[in-house]
């Protein structure tokens, strides 16, 4: 699919703003109009799915902590954790929002969630994970869906970018809508490739704002995802 408009996604929220994945964070971006949040999300011990980026925090498994424990250890590290109900009912109405599914395991019980807040036309799944995305499809195939590209640390490195620079394969089996590559693989006409099948390029994580220039201007992506929306703001709204 091709978006109607270019946007700028906060990565995390505004989190070159405020703590990453925080209500805090998503009120920054929604202030500097950003036109879409993205968020990860992970579940606790005791089955509370959350807005949290890594899987561990002060050296423990989120998996092992319950939510009151994973809690008390992000208040010590000065933040407030979200669960992506209170997530859901924050942004709602006021922006849209791409959840991130970092794990596999609970996509039905998620989307469920989203559910009971969000239209399919309020919110994206993206994720590195086909078999998330397939899962997703399965569920509803009107919820827009897009392959992330560039995993870090991928067990198969040559098969995986190969198949990151050349994602027709992937494309097709997840029937993803829309590409989310890190910035380095666009490569090799990637966009150009990318608007032949008519799919939309949302380049992530882009902070520096000659690069996202670059990406906006000479690379002619859709999509910047980064932590600093107004830098990106500017610049896609003179190119429209
Ligand atoms: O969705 C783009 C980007 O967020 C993927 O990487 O590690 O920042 O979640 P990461
Ligand atoms: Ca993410």
């Amino acid at each position: 699919m091709k978006f109607k408009k270019k946007m700028v996604v906060a990565h995390r929220g505004a989190s070159g703003y405020a703590h990453e994945n925080t209500l805090l964070a998503f009120q920054k971006a929604i202030d500097m109009k950003a036109d879409c949040i993205e968020t990860d999300i992970r579940r606790t011990k005791d089955g509370i799915i959350v807005l949290h980026h890594d899987r561990h925090i002060n050296g423990k498994d989120l998996l092992a902590l319950t939510f009151e424990e994973l809690k008390a250890e992000a208040s010590k590290n000065g933040f407030q954790v979200a669960t992506l109900e209170e997530g859901l009912a924050y942004v709602k109405g006021k922006i849209l929002i791409d959840i991130e599914f970092k794990e596999d395991g609970y996509v039905k019980e998620a989307i469920d969630i989203i559910h009971k807040y969000l239209r399919n036309d309020e919110f994206f799944i993206r994720s590195f994970l086909d078999e998330v995305l397939i899962q997703v499809k399965e569920i509803d195939p009107r919820i827009i869906t897009a392959l992330l590209l560039g995993k870090s640390n991928p067990k198969h490195p040559f098969r995986t970018r190969l198949s990151e620079l050349f994602p027709g394969c992937r494309l097709r089996r997840t029937k993803a809508d829309y590409v989310s590559p890190y910035y380095r693989l666009l490569k090799f006409c990637f966009v150009w490739r990318m608007n032949l099948r008519k799919c939309s390029v949302s380049v992530w994580t882009v902070n520096d704002e000659n690069l996202i220039k670059k990406v906006i201007f000479r690379n002619k992506v859709d999509s910047v995802v980064t932590n600093y929306p107004d830098r990106a703001l500017k610049y896609f709204q003179k190119d429209e």
